[in-house]
């Protein structure tokens, strides 16, 4: 057997290289929201391999000290999270120039991962959770140190290969590849499950990334504040009848959550000029909106709530009112005081619903952590009845004409593993769909991403208000606002940005663009940079997007030709990405609705200024996009057809896309009609 001296002589990245000391244990700053206890079911084998699998990254004169540390952090928080490595304080993604690195995307990266372990962005910093309850960049701190240092050695003729937020190594590349491929939470089919991801996270060898904690990715609150305006925006016009001119004023939406990505509820409200009540347990959470002034009041009493609603729905001015309580409760006023509520949605995170992401009704968010510490198997009875009680007040609410929609939270599935096999449209199994929609599958879907429109985003490395500014208003300037309602909206969304103060962390901005956008500002921005007006840029996207992800409960929700449940497009769109020079490409599991729910997958690109970097915006960036419009095409979605027409004669002799035709309904089934027929008889 190899020995340690050999092996740490084998290495020149290590964490002994970065500590000459084993670091303090740093104390845990006072108000900072702690992940709890992740479930832990290891039995004893187990345990012991979860240990060495720890000390795999700890030189051995360490190991003494340490191994009793990483049980304690197992046994007591499910997870060993390696406390001690973490670095004291706040850690911020600072301007890019701050960071060394051989390669400019190395600097990048580093400004990326550090700001999604900011305090102020992150939901469980010390635990590396940047939102969903679950998400986290990597599994512990001693990969922390190892990702920046490989970071900072990165040349542009090498790629780091991250395993589930384990750098595996740095291997030879070419420049125009990915300088960092990540992959996080894939499964083997058959232990494609919850369970067994459990067990494979608490033996430290699986990092569930959700979509951009994992992929490093994250702009804050902001990267969905657009998308929940757009989605609650045309729910309005969809299904209250508003006209696509017009806007929610007078009309009022209600929802829970006020977490990483539920807390834009609040913003979007706002920003759409509607009335909103937002139900959350945690008041740290409300808090931290509060402050940022995404909410404007708190109530713990359903009946000011409604009170103060109706006030402001008929004085048509936009209020967003969080109620400190379970959003349970909150629905039962509504419906024991038959309150008209006009848009109804939900986005606890129904994704780890077991482990957390919802808090069952009659007990106080700080019981459901003592639980959770505690007594897990009660635990999970007080989440279904719960959940059973939830569905049984959005349906009385929707008999009375409310429009409930899915928010990407795994609601649905989530009552139905309650026991509620109603909820199918079946009957019997989510198959077929719920009886309820999810938003892409009724609005998202057909109304942005069919035509590619989805949420592209970019951070101004340079940590500069004004490169954000220049940005803002060049990516205004290549919209058009007459060509499309959509259009029209993201034109105001851009023009309203900043006025809007929606930045948490570094400067960034979401805007939602079809491929064609994308790859315009893209080029202009990189000219900015060459030209010096602005400094260096990452654009990205949210996994949540056209092409991305592949998600029956929700990307592609609205694929009805079968092929909802299969993750050919989410594992092209990577594959594509990576082949046309992306500079990170991510591909995960269960990103938005859990593990064994999804695949899925996002990039980065490090704008430099470089003629190299233009001609991988117009290779990668229409592909990134129409990747997932052909695939709509050809699973028939009617936008996505009149999209990948328009594209075949824009793109002739260049790109090529197969779209379907169409058979005849009433000849299909009058056929088959006709055959099974025969076949009985
Ligand atoms: N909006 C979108 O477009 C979108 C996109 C991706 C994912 N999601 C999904 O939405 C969910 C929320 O995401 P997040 O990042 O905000 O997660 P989060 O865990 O940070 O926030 C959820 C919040 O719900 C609160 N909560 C839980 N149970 C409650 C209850 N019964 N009543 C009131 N409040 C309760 C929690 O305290 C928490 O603050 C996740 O499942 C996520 O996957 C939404």
């Amino acid at each position: 057997m190899q020995d340690n001296l050999n092996i740490s002589k084998a290495m020149i990245i290590k964490l002994e290289e970065m500590f000459d000391n084993l670091p303090k244990m740093p104390s845990f700053t006072e108000g900072i929201r702690r992940a709890p206890a992740r479930q832990f079911t290891l039995n004893q084998q187990d345990t012991e391999l979860a240990l060495k699998n720890a000390l795999r990254y700890i030189p051995q004169k360490w190991h003494q000290q340490l191994a009793p540390e990483f049980l304690e952090e197992l046994l007591t928080r499910g997870r060993i999270y390696g406390y001690r490595f973490r670095p004291a304080g706040h850690i911020k993604g600072r301007p890019i120039d701050e960071y060394r690195s051989n390669c400019i995307e190395g600097r990048a990266f580093q400004v990326m991962i550090d700001n999604n372990l900011d305090f102020d962005v992150a939901l469980y910093p010390y635990e590396l959770v940047t939102y969903g309850e679950t998400g986290q960049v990597c599994q512990n701190w001693m990969q922390y140190h190892l990702i920046k240092k490989y970071l900072e050695v990165l040349n542009d003729e090498q790629t780091l290969v991250m395993q589930s937020g384990h750098p595996l190594g740095l291997f030879t590349s070419l420049p125009e590849a990915p300088r960092v491929i990540i992959t996080n939470g894939l499964m083997v089919g058959c232990f494609d499950d919850p369970q067994n991801w459990n067990r494979a996270a608490a033996l430290g060898v699986s990092n569930y990334g959700q979509m951009t904690a994992g992929g490093w990715m994250y702009i804050g609150p902001q990267g969905i504040v657009h998308g929940t305006y757009s989605t609650i925006l045309n729910a309005g016009r969809d299904k209250l009848g508003i006209p696509a001119d017009q806007d929610l004023s007078g009309r009022l939406f209600v929802t829970s959550g006020l977490g990483g990505m539920s807390g834009a509820q609040g913003k979007a409200i706002e920003i759409a000029n509607g009335v909103g009540i937002i139900a959350e347990v945690d008041y740290s959470r409300i808090k931290t909106r509060l402050e940022q002034g995404w909410v404007n009041r708190v109530t713990e009493e359903p009946a000011e709530a409604f009170k103060v609603a109706a006030k402001y729905q008929q004085q048509k001015k936009s209020i967003a009112i969080a109620f400190y309580g379970n959003v349970v409760d909150l629905l039962e006023y509504a419906v024991n005081h038959n309150i008209k509520i006009d848009l109804l949605s939900d986005q606890t995170s129904c994704h780890a619903v077991y482990e957390g992401g919802y808090c069952p009704q009659g007990i106080s968010f700080e019981e459901r952590t003592e639980l959770l510490r505690s007594g897990h198997a009660g635990f999970k009875e007080m989440v279904d009845t719960s959940l059973r009680r939830h569905y049984e007040l959005v349906k009385a609410l929707s008999d009375r004409g409310t429009y409930f929609f899915d928010y990407g939270n795994s609601f649905l599935k989530a009552v139905f593993d309650a026991g509620v096999s109603e909820i199918c449209k079946n009957g019997k199994d989510p198959i077929d769909g719920f009886i309820f929609q999810s938003y892409v599958e009724d609005i998202m879907g057909p109304i942005l991403f069919d035509y590619g429109y989805g949420p592209f985003r970019w951070v101004c490395l340079s940590g500069k208000e004004e490169d954000l500014a220049k940005t803002d208003r060049t990516a205004m300037e290549c919209i058009d606002p007459e060509r499309r309602f959509q259009d029209r909206d993201n034109y105001v969304w851009i023009r309203d940005a900043e006025k809007n103060k929606l930045v948490v962390g570094t400067k960034a901005r979401i805007l939602y663009q079809d491929a064609m956008g994308r790859m315009n500002i893209a080029l202009e921005f990189n000219d900015m940079v060459r030209n010096g007006e602005i400094g260096p840029v990452m654009l990205g996207r949210d996994h949540h997007d056209t092409g991305g992800t592949d998600s029956p409960f929700r990307e592609t929700a609205n694929i009805k030709d079968g092929s909802n449940i299969t993750a050919d497009m989410a594992v092209h769109c990577y594959a594509g990405n990576a082949a046309r020079g992306m500079s990170l490409v991510a591909l995960h599991n269960g990103g938005g609705v859990g593990i064994g729910n999804a695949i899925n997958g996002g990039f980065g690109l490090v704008l430099d200024g470089s003629e190299r970097v233009d001609a991988v915006i117009r290779r990668a960036i229409p592909w990134d996009v129409m990747g997932g419009v052909a695939r709509r095409a050809w699973a028939r979605n009617e936008n996505s057809i009149d999209t990948s027409i328009q594209y075949n004669k824009m793109r002739a002799g260049a790109d090529h896309i197969t779209i379907p035709y169409i058979a005849d309904d009433k000849m299909v089934a009058d056929l088959v009609t006709n055959a099974f027929a025969n076949n009985k008889s």
